[in-house]
Formats: structure tokens, sequence, C-alpha cells
């Protein structure tokens, strides 16, 4: 994300709107028509760029200075490029000038290099969505366990975010202490989520790269959050986590789908049940439409051999099936009351096996090769 802050008047300020509401990698941090507030607030913000407009320097002599110590890029727009021009870019030491009637067409490259996320070596982060149709089918027991298992794996600062909003129970099923939530994030329905809020909303889980944010307490709280604020929060982390696990609620709401966008992998779980199958497999159909790369969508069985065959599975399911997950027994719902997840209580459970297994082989896939050795006898 390239975070811009921009001070122009009219017309710059419309043009510029214009083009850059348009580029999903720029943010626009704040637009002002005075120079001094820009300089103010970008010593309260982190820029990635200031943009300019060159006419409103001719008032701001003293401010030029100011402008040409700044860290960040500046870029001039200029009405027409003369000597006058030239003079006041190198004034303030801005990297280019852009005249009115290029800044549709050279604007967006030279933002889009400033995009640190897309530089060559940096480590690419991954938002993996686990979702179902049904309740009950296992969603948090895989996203809780996926979660411990990815940040102890790959040793990556790992997220597990509750996006169940009216119900979700990872607080409860996971930690004991004082409850951050998501609603404190978003009281107030803000506009920006701001991330040294995010930073306090998470919960550190000790011995591991792990965060927790966990969902409101109340399912009244659950509407304060929008899908705007999940696509911000999520954006955020991919800044500071490898890797994030959300926990998505059974509805096709517009707050899941927002997360469902964002995610790059889709687990949808199903447990080896008739009318659960059919449901999952509409839901996958629907999902096959809004997201088409065969990639994303990844069809996961729980309690696999408990219940329909694996053929007769294979057979409804439009989606091969990635994941097959066995039962855990009782361990799963002991576990649960203890307030720690499977994985850590009893980790020779078969659960907790095919789980950790589920994160090592995406450790694999997404960073190339395993450190540790998948168990192919328990998949
Ligand atoms: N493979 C399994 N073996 C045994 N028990 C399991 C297994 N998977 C899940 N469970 C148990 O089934 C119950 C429901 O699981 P979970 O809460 O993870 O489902 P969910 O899909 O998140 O439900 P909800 O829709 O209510 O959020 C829990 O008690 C959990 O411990
Ligand atoms: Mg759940």
């Amino acid at each position: 994300m390239v975070r811009v802050l921009v001070s122009a008047g009219s017309p710059a300020m419309e043009s510029l709107n214009q083009t850059l509401r348009t580029l999903p990698f720029v943010e626009i941090v704040a637009a002002t028509g005075s120079i001094r507030d820009a300089v103010d607030m970008a010593s309260l913000d982190v820029l990635d760029a200031m943009i300019i407009d060159e006419s409103l320097l001719s008032d701001s002599w003293g401010l030029q200075d100011r402008l040409a110590r700044e860290p960040f890029p500046l870029i001039l727009i200029v009405e027409t490029p003369n000597a006058e021009a030239t003079r006041r870019a190198l004034a303030i030491h801005a990297i280019d000038a852009i005249t009115h009637d290029t800044i549709g067409t050279l604007l967006p490259p030279l933002l889009k290099s400033f995009d640190k996320s897309s530089e060559a070596g940096t480590v690419i982060h991954h938002i993996i969505g686990v979702y179902s149709a049904k309740g009950g089918v296992g969603k948090t027991t895989l996203a809780v366990n996926l979660a411990w298992s990815l940040a102890r794996v790959s040793e990556r600062p790992t997220c597990l975010v509750d996006l169940d909003l009216q119900f979700g129970d990872i607080g409860p099923m996971v930690h004991d202490g004082p409850e951050i939530t998501i609603r404190e994030l978003v009281e107030g329905s803000p506009k920006r989520v701001e991330e040294d809020k995010l930073a306090r909303a998470l919960i550190a889980v000790d011995g591991l790269p792990l965060d927790l944010l966990l969902a409101p307490l109340n399912p009244q709280y659950a509407d304060l959050v929008e899908s705007h604020h999940i696509k911000e929060i999520l954006s955020q982390l991919k800044s500071s986590h490898v890797y994030t696990v959300c926990d998505l609620s059974a509805a096709l709401s517009d707050q899941n789908l927002s997360a469902m966008d964002m995610a790059d992998v889709l687990m949808v779980v199903a447990t080896p049940e008739i009318i659960t199958l059919r449901n999952v497999a509409r839901s996958l159909k629907v999902l096959q439409t809004l997201y088409p790369d065969p990639r994303k969508l990844r069809m996961v069985v729980n309690r696999s051999g408990t219940g329909v065959p694996a053929e007769k599975i294979k057979e409804i399911m439009p989606v091969a099936v990635s994941y097959w997950m066995p039962s855990g027994g009782v361990a799963p719902v002991r576990s649960a009351n203890t307030g720690k997840p499977l994985v850590v209580v009893d980790p020779g459970n078969a659960l907790a096996i095919s789980v950790e297994n589920i994160a090592k082989m995406l450790v694999e896939e997404f960073e190339g090769s395993s450190r540790k050795t998948v168990r192919k006898d328990v998949l």
C-alpha cells in the first residue's frame, strides 16, 4: 500500500482524486487545500509520498524549506512546464513534476514504484479464510489449530482473526485473559482503522509468533464492524503478519464476502453428512463463480470416515477435496474445555496431526521448501 497525502487546490484536486481513487495500491491519508496543514499532518503520519499542487506554493515561501527536508518523495503537479515550475520543483526537492493533463497516465506508474509490497524479495503474505455454509462442522477447530500450527511450523508472524462476528468463540476456546476485541477497533464507526489501535487490540500468544484478534463479546456489536473495516484490518495485518487465518461465519454476508475477497486460500469445510454435503456443494458453486481461480477454493472434509464414504463425497462435490481431517474423538471437546488448542493439549491426536500436516503443506506451497517432514500416513 502506498500512503499518500494530497495538497491541492481546484481543479488539480478533482483530477487527482479521480485518478487516485482508481488505484487499489494507494491509500489517501489526507487531502487538503493548505500546504501548512499538509506539512503539519505529514509530521504525524508515516507517508510514502506527498503530492503538491504548484499553485499552492506561491503563498507558502516559508514552508518550502520544510518541504525540502521531508523524508518521503514529493511530486509536484504543475499547470505549465516552464522555468518557474522547474525552479519550484527544485526548491522543494520534488522527485518529479507532472502536468495536469498527464496526471492519469504518469502518476499511477510513479506511485506504483513506491509500493514496497511489490518489491522483489519482499516476504509474501497469505490470508487463509475458513468458511462453511453449515454451522458446527469444525470451522473454528480448524482455524484455531491451523493458526497455532502455522505459527509453530513457519516460525513467522501469524494472526488468527475471529470474523464470526456474532457468535465467535475463539476467545472462550483459547484465551482466558482480559478481552480486547475487534469491537474496540471500530467503535464510533471510524473511517479508518488506526494502526496503533489495531496493534493494541492484538493478543499475543505466549511462546509463539501468534496474535489473536477476537470477535465482539456480544452479537449486538457485530454490525459495528463494516466491510471496509474488515478490508482495512486485513490489509494492515498483511504488512505485519505473514499468515492471517480468518474464522468466518456461515453467512454469505457483506462482511464475510470482503474477507473472502481478500483471502488467498478459502477453505470450505463440510462433514460427511448428506444434507451438509449438499448445502456445501451448493455454496461452492456460488463461490466458484466469484472466485474462479481453482487454487483459491479448497474443500476440507472434517470427521472423514465417519459418514458418507469418500467416493460418494467426491461425486457430490463440484471441486476435488483438498484435505481430509479424521475424527479426533472426544479430545477436541476436552481441549476446548481446557481453553487450549488440540495441537497443544494432545499433539498426538489424529486430528491434531492432520491439521499440522495441512499447515506444513501450506508452508511448503507458499515458501517453497518444507522445513519439517509431512507425515503422509495420517493425511
Ligand atoms: N474432527 C473432529 N473430531 C471430533 N470433534 C470435532 C472435530 N471437529 C470438530 N469437532 C467438535 O465439534 C464441535 C463443533 O466444532 P466447531 O466449533 O469447530 O465448529 P464450527 O463450524 O466452528 O461451529 P459454529 O458454526 O458454531 O461456529 C466442537 O465441539 C468441536 O470440538
Ligand atoms: Mg465456529
